[in-house]
């Protein structure tokens, strides 16, 4: 299992830190969480703050975009080399444009599926995409419990991965847990964004990213 902390659970008052923490601590990916406060009802950071978060990590950034105008924030993000960049299906018109775009910036392209949205929604995109990430919470906030349906979700999104593209990953973000991440990994999982679950562990940062692992 790739695991993906996500620093919305950080402090933001030693950001730097925090982030070098999880490099340090084992992690794959830097998990990224863009809110513009129209497309979700909390606001975070932008290209500034994520520049800095660039600088301190050793791990490759997985940007997850819940916003209004994709297009524009991705040629805000563009510059800062991500690894991934993630967009909400149910906030774009034309998702193929998006998808050929954020790979003709070198950045490789991924979808986000809010709880509610079927996961036959991209089955005609897949092979053109790098991962597919279900929500498994409402977006917008970290902490949140768990929504257990996600998990024939990705039972689903994995048949359908497997008959037009077995190189595209599943990734779930939201409540997850040493618990759940196992049901998580039977039914096809590939990465997990876990923020409060590794932040807030009692052990540290280190033991909750193995623990997942
Ligand atoms: C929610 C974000 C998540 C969130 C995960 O909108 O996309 O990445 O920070 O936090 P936890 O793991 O605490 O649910
Ligand atoms: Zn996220």
């Amino acid at each position: 299992m790739l695991v993906a902390p996500s620093i919305l659970s950080a402090d933001f008052g030693r950001l730097a830190e925090d982030v070098k923490a999880v490099c340090d601590g084992g992690c794959d990916l830097v998990h990224v969480d863009v809110m513009d406060g129209h497309f979700v009802p909390n606001l975070t950071i932008g290209p500034v703050v994520v520049d800095a978060v660039a600088k301190a990590a050793t791990k490759p950034l997985d940007i997850h975009l819940m916003v209004e105008n994709n297009s524009f924030f991705v040629d805000l993000f563009a510059p800062l080399n991500p690894e991934f960049i993630s967009f909400h299906i149910e906030e774009e018109k034309h998702p193929h444009r998006l998808i050929q775009k954020i790979r003709s910036l070198g950045i490789r392209p991924s979808i986000v599926l809010n709880p509610h949205t079927l996961p036959e929604s991209v089955e005609f995109l897949l092979e053109d995409l790098d991962m597919v990430l279900l929500m498994s919470v409402n977006p917008g906030f970290g902490g949140q419990k768990f929504i257990p349906s996600v998990i024939e979700k990705v039972q689903r999104l994995k048949a359908l991965i497997e008959k037009r593209n077995p190189d595209c990953l599943i990734e779930v973000d939201g409540g997850v847990n040493d618990v759940n991440v196992k049901q998580l990994a039977a039914a096809g999982v590939d990465v997990v964004v876990a923020g409060s679950y590794v932040y807030k562990h009692p052990k540290g940062v280190k033991e909750a990213i193995a623990s997942l692992k």
